[in-house]
């Protein structure tokens, strides 16, 4: 057994890879602010006595963490609308993120994997992206507090290797997908799934031409175990992801076909700096870990279909529960991690007092 720090542990793939830790046999200490994450991804770890949760900024030197033996650095929303929403603060979780992080790893000894991202490829001149690529990206447009927060990242963890001698992993993650994801945050395929599940139009940006390559998110986190453990000349990055390309134009008629769906493609004007192309060449991973992902497209998306169908039933059957308990001009709305404890206060109530407290809900799903 080791001692693990995740930051970001609540997360959509943080959640996951808590979860693969802690079956390891590990010691998990998950770090979150729940900026993004959903205190639901890890309730059901909570009551682990080899998992402790503490909320807190990375932003924050991280204080108190004592034997731990490797650091995954994911702290960080992952999705344009939520790291778009404030840019100047994605910007501080990256860089003073990743450097509370390795100055944790300095002074502890702790490995680290710092989870970056194809993002730091930008709109891409080559195909498919190899590590060795620099990357073609704005520092100016609406991406750069991501992409150019990440690649500075990159940058602290060799730093921090050359100057201070940390033992360092990067992960260069691609479209990532799976249960967990916000179904809110705009994220290409819950959103899509989200529309087909409520009947709505598909939302198209461009003319759907554009690639993408989607890795379920247990091959992910197999992979970035793998990264953790492997020997340390793996200190420079590595792409994990799906090599499989497919328009997005693909994407949303085989999720119109899974679920079953009556709804329609809608398209968009295509937002700005969006890449046109991304497939990662994953020789390097391949060779050196002995990584592939094994779920396939079909497999992966009816998993996550599955998943956001009992979401959407669940929110359903909770509209319904409300509207008995409380009167519904005291409903209002406000975030997904408040739900539930609005609905906690709620049923701790008296029968009585139920109908006469102020309670606000939650509907965004
Ligand atoms: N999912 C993907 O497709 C993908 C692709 C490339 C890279 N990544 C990277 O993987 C990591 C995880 O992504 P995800 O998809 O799980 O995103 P996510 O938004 O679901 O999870 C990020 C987590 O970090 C937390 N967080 C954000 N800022 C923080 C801060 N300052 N201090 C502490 N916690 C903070 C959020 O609350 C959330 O729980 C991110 O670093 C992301 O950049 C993901």
């Amino acid at each position: 057994m080791i001692g693990v720090l995740v930051t970001g542990g609540v997360g959509f793939v943080g959640s996951f890879l808590c979860e693969r830790l802690l079956e390891d046999g590990h010691r998990v200490i998950c770090v979150d602010n729940l900026q993004t994450g959903s205190l639901r991804n890890i309730g059901h770890l909570l009551y682990n006595p080899r998992f402790e949760f503490r909320p807190s900024d990375v932003e924050l030197p991280l204080s108190g963490i004592d034997n731990i033996q490797r650091i995954y650095n994911l702290a960080c929303p992952a999705s344009p609308a939520h790291y778009q929403a404030d840019p100047v603060r994605t910007m501080r979780t990256n860089v003073l993120g990743a450097i509370n992080v390795l100055e944790l790893a300095a002074r502890s000894g702790a490995r680290v994997l710092q989870a970056s991202t194809s993002e730091v490829y930008g709109d891409p001149e080559v195909h498919p992206q190899r590590e060795d690529y620099r990357g073609c990206v704005s520092l100016s447009g609406p991406r750069a507090c991501y992409d150019e927060g990440k690649r500075a990242a990159e940058t602290l963890c060799h730093d921090y290797a050359r100057q201070y001698g940390v033992d360092i992993r990067v992960a260069r993650i691609f479209n990532t997908y799976g249960p967990r994801m916000a179904a809110d945050d705009g994220r290409v395929v819950s959103n899509f799934i989200v529309q087909a599940l409520r009947g709505e139009a598909l939302t198209v940006y461009g003319d759907g031409s554009q690639t993408r390559s989607f890795c379920f998110v247990s091959d992910l986190v197999d992979g970035l175990v793998r990264l953790m453990e492997a020997p340390c000349y793996m200190a420079r990055p590595c792409n994990l992801g799906n090599p499989q390309e497919r328009t997005i134009l693909e994407l949303a008629e085989r999720i119109i076909t899974m679920t079953g769906s009556a709804s329609r493609i809608e398209r968009r004007p295509l937002p700005q700096d969006d890449p046109t192309r991304r497939r990662p060449d994953i020789t390097l991973a391949t060779r050196e870990l002995g990584w592939a992902p094994v779920v396939d497209i079909v497999e992966g998306l009816g998993r996550t279909i599955a998943y956001f169908d009992e979401r959407l039933r669940e929110r359903r059957a909770l509209s319904e529960t409300l509207a008995n308990l409380v009167r519904p001009e005291k409903v209002g709305i406000i975030g997904d991690a408040d739900e539930f404890a609005a609905l906690t206060a709620i049923r701790a109530q008296p029968p009585a007092a139920r109908a006469t407290n102020v309670v606000r809900l939650e509907t965004r799903v």
